[in-house]
């Protein structure tokens, strides 16, 4: 391979690098227009920086990936969006105690990395997505204190009994089915509150 041939590859490498890193930062500020933030704790979100990986509350692996969005207790009001499942390297999406509403969107079980989804103290509606049930590496989801409604996917209660998912809290929302006392799984899940009607989701 020539000289030519390895900076013409070089600068094809580059430019996926950046293509990528883009996206993610396009992805966070398509979410940020959309959202209500009166504390300005997004107002670091600069789109026109080459990656978002210097904004507060985001966090990036060493290649410049976005691993961690913390945005607990932030004030912050409006929906979740599907592109958000643009950030593929996620691991902690940290939104607790905003008033998040909306429904959860289905494309969040893009999320092949994610170890902890922290959306409990919020708005949301609508049903858990099954889609959920394609986080493998989910440790916690932490549910709690929405709106949500229907039933839990079995899909999703397939993860505490096969996957990596420790803690699973649905209280204080609007499951349908009777409020179990204790442990329907057997598994060290204590915050599975809602019987889960498993087989009939
Ligand atoms: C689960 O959520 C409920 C309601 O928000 C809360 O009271 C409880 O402490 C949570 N359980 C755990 C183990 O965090």
């Amino acid at each position: 391979m020539g000289f030519k041939m390895v900076v013409v590859a070089l600068f094809i490498a580059v430019a996926i690098r950046i293509a990528s890193s883009n996206s993610e930062g396009d992805a966070l500020n398509e979410w940020k227009t959309k959202l209500m933030d009166p504390h300005e704790v997004l107002q670091s979100w600069d789109p026109t920086l080459f990656n978002p990986c210097t904004w507060y509350h985001v966090t990036c692996n060493s290649d410049n990936s976005v691993i961690r969005v913390d945005l607990g207790n932030a004030g912050l009001s409006g929906p979740l969006i599907p592109q958000l499942s643009h950030l593929v390297n996620m691991q902690y999406f940290m939104v607790f105690g905003n008033e998040i509403s909306g429904t959860i969107p289905g494309e969040l079980g893009n999320w092949k990395m994610l170890v902890s989804l922290g959306l409990q103290q919020n708005q949301l509606s609508g049903p858990i997505p099954a889609s959920l049930g394609q986080l493998k590496s989910v440790r916690f989801m932490t549910l709690n204190s929405n709106k949500l409604s229907g039933t839990i996917p079995i899909e999703v209660l397939e993860l505490v009994l096969w996957g990596n998912l420790q803690t699973l809290n649905v209280s204080d929302n609007f499951f349908q089915g009777r409020v179990h006392a204790g442990d329907p799984t057997g598994y060290a899940v204590t915050t599975i509150t809602q019987d889960p009607k498993i087989g009939s989701a």
